[in-house]
Order: C-alpha cells, then structure tokens, then sequence
C-alpha cells in the first residue's frame, strides 16, 4: 500500500488523480489533501477518502474549514503545507498545484527524501537546477506527471546513455493554431479557454493558447532529463495523439501514443515501476486515419520566443518569466489585459530586471517577488493605455 499526499486535490490533475486513486484501493491510499481555497470541495474530499489531515493555502479559508470539519486537523499556509508532507509518514507526494506555489512544497518533499509526482512544472521552470541537485543528495525520484514527459520518462527508460540524440516534444498549437497576429489581437478569455483536444485549469489552458506552455514545457524536459536545448525540439500536432518522441543514434525514432487523458500520465506516476488498468480507450488508428505535423508560428506566439530566451539565459531569468506570465494571465483572465498583452508584460518584465545567478532558494524567492511587483505595474499601465 503507497501512502499518498495529494497537493492540489481540489484542481483539474488533483480530481483526476483521485479518480485514480479510487480505482486503485489495493495500491494507493491518500493520507493528506491540500487547496488553494476551495475548502468546501477540499473537505467534501477529506470526508470521502477518509482523509484526516488537510491543508489549505488561504488562512481564511483554512479557518471555515476548521470550523466546519471537526473530524480531523486542518493546516494553513505554506508552512502548513510543509507540515502536512513532513508529518505525513507518506511514500508519495503529488503535486497538482498551480504555479511557482508548487515549489515550496516540491522542496519540502524533496528535501524529506519523498518521491514527487509532479506536475507542477513551474517548480522546475523556477528552481530547475536546485530541484534537480536536492533530489539527487536526497535520493528522492521525481516522476512526471505533464503527458509530454511522461512520455519521454517512458520513451528514456530503456536507452543507454550516449544514444538519444534528440527529443521531440508535441504541441497541439492551442485553439488559435494557424492564426496571425492581427487576428489575436481581440480574442476573448472564452476562446482563449477553449482548447482543442485538452481539459485542463484556466491558466495552463492560456498558457497553451500562447504556447508559453511549450516554453515551460522545455524547461522542465531540460532539468528532468538534463538535455541541453539545442537537443529538444517542439512539433505542433494538433490531435495530441503522439505526446513525443526520442530520436536515437541508429536512425530509429521512438514515440509514445494514446488519447488525451491526465489519467494514464497520472497513473503512471502514482504507481511507478508497476502499470496498473486505466479505463481509458484504446488507440484506434484506423479510425484515427492521419496524424499531422507542422512547425510553431515563433513570430506570432512570441510567448515561446521568450520562454526559449530566458531559458538559454539562465539564472533569474526563467523565475522572472514564470512570474511575469502568473501575473499576465491572471490580468487577463480577469479581462484587465488583452490577449497579446500577455507578452509583451512578459517581454517588458524581462527587459527591466537583469538576469542574476541563482544561490538559493531564497534568492528565487526574492526574484519571484521582484518580477512579480514590475509585472504588476507593467500590466497596470498596460491596461490603462487599453
Ligand atoms: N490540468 C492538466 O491537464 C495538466 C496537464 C499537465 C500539467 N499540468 C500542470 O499541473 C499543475 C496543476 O494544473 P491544473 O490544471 O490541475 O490547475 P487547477 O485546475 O487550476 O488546480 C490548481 C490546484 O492548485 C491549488 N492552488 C492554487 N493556488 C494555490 C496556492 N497558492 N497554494 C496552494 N495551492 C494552490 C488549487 O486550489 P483551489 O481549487 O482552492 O484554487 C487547485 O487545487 C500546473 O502546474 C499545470 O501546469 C496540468
């Protein structure tokens, strides 16, 4: 029985991920759950499962929690999140939280020497190095969650060193595939969010309509699989069928396929070495017929542009984008920016503060802190001069 701490329950990865933990009652049980707010939804959760130690990120909705569920303890704040790992004796922690939050508690797990599923990628975005160098002392695996590095997790599994000559992750181009600039610049929130073949939280779906996803997606394949950049390539396919390949040294390339689903990838991670049954479909080809392929629009979605920019940068200047985008898109989201103003908040962000060394994780936090107060005001006078 795998004892699994569940960050983020209460999100698209976090439901999904309790689906397949109500599938795997032999294998898998949850001992903690965590939130960013939605407490009720969070305590309905703990109630189901069985589940007796809750965190919830928000001090006020930490508080309603623990006044309306007195069956167990509930935890608050980051350090309560840290907490909840710690003291969970777990074997396991996923974390399905969104954005750069999801460091801390990947450090936490880490650090303890606990085994991380992970799909939040901006803990790699931001902290890749550290990450990657904590789980090695610590001796704790880090297995992905995100499909595209599944796969790749997958794919890697079996080659010898020296052998893969490229990786190639696939990107289904978002909802404004094929768009030009002009024609980006009044979509609306509600197209944004309307992605083609995946269902997901609000701000990874924009950041796949931007195709900042991709660029995120780079950097976490870099620091999962420690491949240089010139080694990693993106490929739009818009069916999501394929979610990447690895080029090897013979001329074979090797590809990993099925239908969209978060549960194989999550199932994956939570039961890893083994491979238990996941009711998902199985690929039909014929029905399928074609798969197509086709190169990224870099001048129009300048979002991957940028990403690429700052991760050849280094040093602050991935923690600096990650932190512009959060802002971005939650300004857009919230109808203060239009959609190309994501960008160019991100651009003028990375413009304004130089790229510095990371030491710690600390001195990340400070340039989070620090991007995210220019990308406010950045933002804000974008919008005003709307
Ligand atoms: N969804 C997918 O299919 C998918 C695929 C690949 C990778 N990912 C990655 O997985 C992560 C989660 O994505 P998602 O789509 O599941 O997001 P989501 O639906 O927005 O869910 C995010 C979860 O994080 C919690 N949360 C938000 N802010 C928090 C904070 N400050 N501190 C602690 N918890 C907080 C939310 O709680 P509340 O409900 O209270 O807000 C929710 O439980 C992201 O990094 C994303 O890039 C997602």
């Amino acid at each position: 029985m795998r004892r699994v701490v569940l960050l983020g329950s209460t999100g698209s990865i976090g439901v999904q991920a309790l689906d397949v933990v109500s599938r795997s009652s032999e294998q898998l049980r949850v001992v903690a759950l965590s939130a960013g707010n939605a407490w009720e939804q969070l305590v309905a959760q703990a109630r189901r499962y069985g589940v007796r130690r809750i965190a919830l990120a928000d001090p006020d909705a930490a508080a309603r929690a623990s006044e309306s569920w007195t069956d167990g303890e509930v935890l608050s704040g980051p350090d309560g999140l840290v907490r909840l790992i710690g003291e969970s004796g777990c074997d396991l922690v996923l974390n399905g939280i969104v954005g750069s939050a999801g460091l801390v508690p990947t450090v936490a797990a880490l650090g303890e020497g606990i085994d991380l599923a992970l799909a939040n990628k901006e803990s790699l975005v931001v902290g890749g190095e550290l990450v990657t160098a904590l789980a090695e002392a610590t001796g704790a695996s880090i297995i992905p969650v995100d499909s595209e590095h599944s796969a790749l997790y997958q794919l890697l599994a079996s080659e010898r060193p020296g052998t893969v000559d490229r990786l190639i992750v696939t990107a289904s181009g978002g909802p404004f595939r094929g768009r030009s600039s002009a024609e980006l610049a009044d979509v609306t929130v509600e197209q944004a969010l309307a992605h083609p073949t995946w269902e997901m939280g609000g701000k990874i779906t924009i950041d796949s309509a931007t195709l900042m996803n991709k660029a995120l997606e780079l950097i976490e394949a870099h620091h999962l699989f420690g491949v240089p950049y010139e080694q990693l390539e993106v490929v739009v396919h818009p069916q999501s069928i394929i979610h990447s390949l690895i080029q090897l040294c013979d001329g074979a390339t090797l590809a990993h396929l099925g239908y969209p689903d978060m549960r194989v990838p999550i199932s994956y991670a939570l039961h890893y070495p083994e491979r238990v049954d996941v009711p998902v479909r199985p690929l039909d080809l014929v029905e399928l017929g074609a798969l197509t392929f086709e190169a990224l629009d870099e001048e129009t979605f300048a979002c991957l542009r940028l990403g690429r920019a700052a991760a050849r940068a280094g040093g602050t200047a991935p923690c600096t984008l990650n932190a512009a985008n959060e802002v971005a898109v939650h300004a857009f989201l919230a109808g203060r920016l239009r959609f190309l103003d994501i960008a160019a908040v991100i651009e003028e962000t990375l413009a304004r503060l130089p790229t510095a060394q990371v030491h710690s994780f600390d001195s990340l936090a400070d340039a989070d802190a620090q991007a995210r107060r220019v990308a406010a005001l950045v933002a804000a006078r974008t919008a005003r001069s709307a």
